[in-house]
């Protein structure tokens, strides 16, 4: 099965939540619970502001630490800005881009997303690209065409070599922290599509590499089935990322998957 080219990855979208101080502790517990398959990778997703801590208390364990969100300009005077080089100095390994939240409410564009991907690319950070459809795009019967537009927007002069270093995360928006999960078979056609724009774009040899998540209320109770399809190999997971029984629940069904 193609599965066994590819990571399985999990990783964790904390968004604006929690705080430094209290993850020492939500860290050990979490440490205890956790058991990641082979091949599988586990990330945490953090404000930047709680970098350092996570960092810290993920030393010896399986667990990356990742961010949210990076500048699209390498160094200057861009007040409130957090650039790729500060990420990867910091040890950072994983960054999140063209969050739908981010696109919604500070007006991404896909031509930004491009821009912030090469940045995180140039530094050697693994940009996990999320796209995905609105609920009115679904039922006007768009979503493959606009998934696989964003695709190859945000792609656009990303070489094959640096393809190998990108992760996409496939997270239909009227399935993010509504409680309402896309049925396995949903997420396993869009998945499948952006593995075929990839092969389109760059072959097959790269496209059955890259790993494709699915974001969108996965929890402990529908990952395994969602991460059961042949084109979803992990997971980009908010809410129940925040707890930490849950995530591990979700790092064992990736494990038990991979
Ligand atoms: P959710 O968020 O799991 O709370 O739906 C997913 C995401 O926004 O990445």
């Amino acid at each position: 099965m193609d599965k066994k080219f590819r990571k399985t990855i999990i990783a964790g979208n904390w968004k604006m939540n929690m705080v430094a101080s209290a993850i020492p502790d939500w860290m050990d517990s979490l440490k205890d619970e956790l058991c990641p398959g082979e091949g599988e990778e586990v990330v945490l997703c953090v404000p930047f502001p709680l970098i350092p801590a996570m960092i810290g208390a993920a030393e010896g364990s399986a667990v990356r630490t990742g961010a949210q969100d990076v500048s699209a300009h390498d160094i200057g005077a861009f007040t409130g800005e957090v650039n790729a080089s500060m990420l990867h100095n910091l040890g950072v390994g994983y960054c999140i881009i063209g969050h739908s939240e981010r696109r919604a409410y500070h007006a991404e564009s896909d031509e930004l997303v491009n821009t912030k991907q090469k940045q995180l690319l140039s530094q050697g950070i693994t940009p996990i690209l999320c796209v995905g459809e609105s609920l009115e795009q679904r039922d006007a019967g768009e979503t493959l065409d606009f998934v696989a537009g964003q695709v190859r927007s945000a792609l656009a002069g990303i070489t094959a070599e640096q393809m190998k270093g990108v992760v996409i995360a496939y997270e239909p928006i009227w399935a993010i922290g509504t409680g309402r999960t896309a049925t396995a078979e949903q997420a396993q056609e869009v998945c499948a599509h952006i593995r075929s724009v990839l092969g389109d774009m760059y072959g097959a040899d790269i496209s059955r590499g890259v790993s494709v998540l699915y974001g969108g209320s996965m929890n402990a109770k529908n990952a395994a089935e969602l991460l059961s399809q042949p084109d979803i190999d992990g997971g980009l997971i908010g809410g129940a990322s925040l707890k930490w029984a849950d995530f591990a629940a979700i790092v064992k069904a990736g494990a038990e998957d991979g």
